[in-house]
């Protein structure tokens, strides 16, 4: 198994990618960590990992909070002993441009990914170099290496994690913590749904017809699946990927290549 006696931390387990990449974790062999608000879908993540013969264990924690945040890190030591993996998953939505951002808008889009993930970083450190080293990884977007013309903010903040990977990259290589992002295309979520709303609202078509759109824009021409990038998290947090570091990889169907 890939990640045999190893724990860890993944923000954002309640649904969606993280959800899969968390079930994906326990299936080879992990102990982790799920989190996020919602405290009934985080209780039935455990309960699916624990049903298939793995180990998880849920801890309620809204990223914004940075106490939230460092309870959520030492609860893995203390339910499972040790820390070696930490992936900050969690993230949001909404459309804004330069027209109609507002202070706030702009400080809790910052807040969900990129502060968050910076604090939770410094929390998990101590804890990964007792454990010898370990992997660190952020769930940037397509929207962090090319602009999105959805959201002002989730591209400033996504592409804000692909510097950070890098810059983290370099400074952690010397405690053998390997550091990288995960940049998804459109993977069918509820966060992809909230997206076709919204995008097919201000076109006046149906969130089918956006998507059906979208679609087209896809090499592969068909949205990725949360298994697909869930596979993609475990390969990036895995001994298999032992010399990669620094990386913002793609998961997105050719998306980019265009
Ligand atoms: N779906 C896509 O097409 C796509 C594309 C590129 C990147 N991504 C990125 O992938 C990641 C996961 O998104 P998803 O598509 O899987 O969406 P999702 O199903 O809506 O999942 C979002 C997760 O983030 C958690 N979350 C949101 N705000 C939070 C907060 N303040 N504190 C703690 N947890 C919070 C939610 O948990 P609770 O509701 O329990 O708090 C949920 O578990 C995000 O970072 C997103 O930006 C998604």
């Amino acid at each position: 198994m890939l990640l045999q006696g190893k724990v860890a931390v993944v923000t954002g387990s309640t649904s969606g990618i993280g959800r899969a990449g968390a079930i994906a974790f326990a299936k080879e062999g992990a102990s982790v960590v799920i989190s996020g608000r919602n405290k009934q879908r985080g209780g039935e993540v455990v309960e699916l990992i624990k049903q298939q013969g793995g180990k998880a264990h849920f801890v309620a924690a809204d990223v914004m909070e940075l106490g939230d945040i460092e309870r959520l890190v030492k609860a893995a030591v203390d339910a499972f002993g040790r820390l070696d993996i930490f992936w900050h998953n969690a993230g949001i939505v909404g459309p804004d441009d330069i027209e109609t951002i507002s202070p706030e808008s702009y400080d809790k889009m910052m807040a969900v990914h990129l502060k968050a993930a910076v604090f939770g970083v410094k929390s998990a450190l101590p804890l990964m170099r007792e454990a010898g080293g370990g992997a660190i990884l952020f769930t940037g977007s397509v929207a962090g290496l090319k602009q999105s013309g959805f959201s002002l903010t989730y591209s400033l903040a996504k592409s804000g994690l692909v510097m950070l990977t890098r810059k983290l990259a370099v400074d952690l290589a010397k405690d053998n913590i390997r550091v990288n992002c995960l940049c998804p295309g459109r993977v069918q979520t509820g966060m992809r749904s909230e997206i076709s709303e919204e995008r097919a609202q201000a076109l006046g078509i149906t969130p089918e017809e956006w998507e059906k759109r979208d679609k087209k824009r896809i090499p592969l021409g068909r949205f990725v699946t949360e298994q697909e990038v869930a596979d993609a998290a475990l390969f990036l947090v895995s001994d298999k990927a032992s010399s990669i570091t620094g990386v913002a990889l793609p998961v997105d169907g050719g998306f980019l290549a265009v």
